[in-house]
């Protein structure tokens, strides 16, 4: 079995973060483990409290999991503060981590916020250097960019920004388009659209962690970036076609949908 680690956040209601990622890597049939940085009290409906991970405490499930069964990709979910960021950056280094997959959470499905503002900056100047790939979402990207983006072009214009803090590739999610769901990798100065049908369903919770982790999943197995964005897209896309419906607010997607 390939390995994977995904560095994020616990969701309470089982669609995003943590949960999300270890349903999607083993749907796809490898090994996932976690490092865990925050906790949330979380449900379809919103994030009621969230509560960081000492620094400490996230250096030690580092050292547990690279001195042991060491990850052939890794996903970055949410970070909440910049240390525990410059703690889990400086691990990486030490560990020599290999295709890792960032992406910068800054608010939940719901709007909660879950990043600190500070972070933004150790984002840019320790962790995007990092990055084999980055996959903000439009506000993200804006944040990111300092762009406004309505359309196609201000997509491509913020990739172009973002591509320059680091050496990996940029895939901007089309998630918050009205009328595509289409993502741009932005990769070696190249653009390259990976278009997709627009599904008319609420319960998208947890679609960009299931993306991020289902693409350093298919990284482990020895995909190329651009095969591991169209296959972790199409996984994504079958788990909202799949129609869930759980919870009082934006419900989780079906991970399993194809066993
Ligand atoms: N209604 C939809 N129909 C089809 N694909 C979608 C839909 N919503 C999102 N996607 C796809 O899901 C993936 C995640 O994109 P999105 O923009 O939703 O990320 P996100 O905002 O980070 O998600 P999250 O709320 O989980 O953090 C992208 O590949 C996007 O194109
Ligand atoms: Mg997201």
């Amino acid at each position: 079995m390939h390995t994977v680690l995904s560095i994020a956040g616990s969701d309470s209601s089982g669609g995003a973060g943590i949960q999300a990622d270890l349903k999607t890597i083993t749907c796809l049939g490898e090994y996932g483990m976690t490092v865990i940085t925050a906790l949330t009290a979380q449900n379809t409906m919103g994030v009621e409290g969230v509560e960081a991970v000492s620094v400490q405490m996230v250096r030690s499930q580092m050292d547990a999991v690279f001195s042991d069964i060491c990850p052939e990709a890794v996903k970055l979910g949410m970070i909440a503060t910049p240390d525990i960021m410059e703690a889990v950056c400086e691990k990486l280094k030490e560990y020599k981590a290999e295709n890792i997959v960032v992406d910068p959470v800054m608010a939940a499905t719901s709007g909660s916020s879950l990043m600190e503002n500070r972070t933004v900056r150790t984002l840019k100047e320790k962790m995007i250097p990092m990055a084999d790939i980055i996959t903000p979402n439009i506000l993200e990207a804006e944040v990111l960019s300092g762009i406004e983006i309505h359309g196609k072009e201000g997509m491509i214009k913020a990739a172009e920004v973002i591509a320059d803090y680091g050496k990996g590739a940029v895939l901007i999610k089309g998630g918050h388009l009205e009328e595509s769901a289409d993502d741009l990798l932005y990769k070696e100065g190249k653009a390259v659209w990976f278009s997709g049908k627009r599904f008319d369903n609420p319960n998208t919770h947890g679609t960009g962690c299931t993306l991020s982790s289902a693409i350093a999943t298919f990284l482990a197995k020895g995909c190329s970036m651009e095969e591991s964005v169209e296959k972790a897209k199409a996984y994504v896309a079958g788990a909202i076609e799949a129609n869930l419906d759980l919870g009082k607010g934006r419900g989780p997607l079906k991970h399993n949908y194809k066993i």
